[in-house]
């Protein structure tokens, strides 16, 4: 584990709020004078910005399961090695938004593709690194499907792939979160994503304000 940085994931459903409560807590960290990389998945590098694009175009609907999840799996290998080991090397806190656990419960789990093939693939692309603290941003299926479309609507975005799979699937992937957070509760802390934005900030600086 690179030396004295620290690396906080967020996690959960579409629509959850990962991306609101990264911003917020980016921004306190960098007010107590913290250096901070954010970064999202898939994407973070000019080169997974571009493996990104295949993943959410709406267009691509026949990418098969296999190929998605190595294409995620690249986007998140050259994320480490270019940016996230470097930052920790150097002692910065990196947030990340989505990591190896969204692989393991969308791919592994929704998709049936196995949680050992997951590991298997974070073992080569994450060289051992895992998240000192995990923030599961927590609300149901429907209220992720609804936010997202909302959101989506609000976009004109055309990254709606992952939204149009069927509500099963997004039941399933809550189903997986649960489980991965029953079996590492030192790491993966819940969040009422319910709540409002401001008490969600405040419940994630109660458990960061620890470790900095
Ligand atoms: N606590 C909250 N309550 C209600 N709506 C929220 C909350 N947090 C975020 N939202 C809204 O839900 C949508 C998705 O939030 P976002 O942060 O983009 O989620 P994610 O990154 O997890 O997909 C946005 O329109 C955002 O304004
Ligand atoms: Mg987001």
């Amino acid at each position: 584990m690179p030396a004295s940085g620290l690396f906080i994931t967020f996690e959960g459903m579409d629509g959850s709020g990962k991306t609101t409560q990264m911003r917020r807590l980016a921004a306190r960290l960098r007010a107590m004078g913290r250096t901070v990389l954010e970064t999202a998945e898939p994407g973070g590098t000019p080169i997974g910005a571009k493996i990104r694009r295949i993943l959410l175009d709406g267009a691509n609907q026949e990418l098969c399961p296999t190929a998605e999840l190595l294409l995620y799996f690249a986007s998140r290998a050259q994320n480490v090695d270019e940016w996230i080991l470097p930052a920790l090397g150097r002692g910065e806190v990196v947030l990340a938004d989505r990591f190896t656990d969204s692989s393991l419960v969308y791919q592994g789990y929704g998709r049936g593709l196995g949680a050992e093939n997951v590991m298997a693939l974070d073992r080569i692309a994450c060289r051992g690194l895992q998240p000192h603290l995990t923030l599961l941003v927590d609300i149901d299926a429907e209220t992720s499907l609804a936010r997202a479309h909302a959101r989506n609507q609000a976009e004109t975005s055309s990254e709606t792939r992952m939204d149009e799979q069927s509500l099963e699937f997004h039941r399933e992937v809550y189903r997986a979160y649960h489980e991965l957070a029953a079996r590492e509760p030192e790491r993966v802390k819940l969040v009422n994503g319910r709540a409002g934005m401001d008490e969600i900030e405040a419940a994630i600086w109660r458990l960061v304000s620890p470790n900095v």
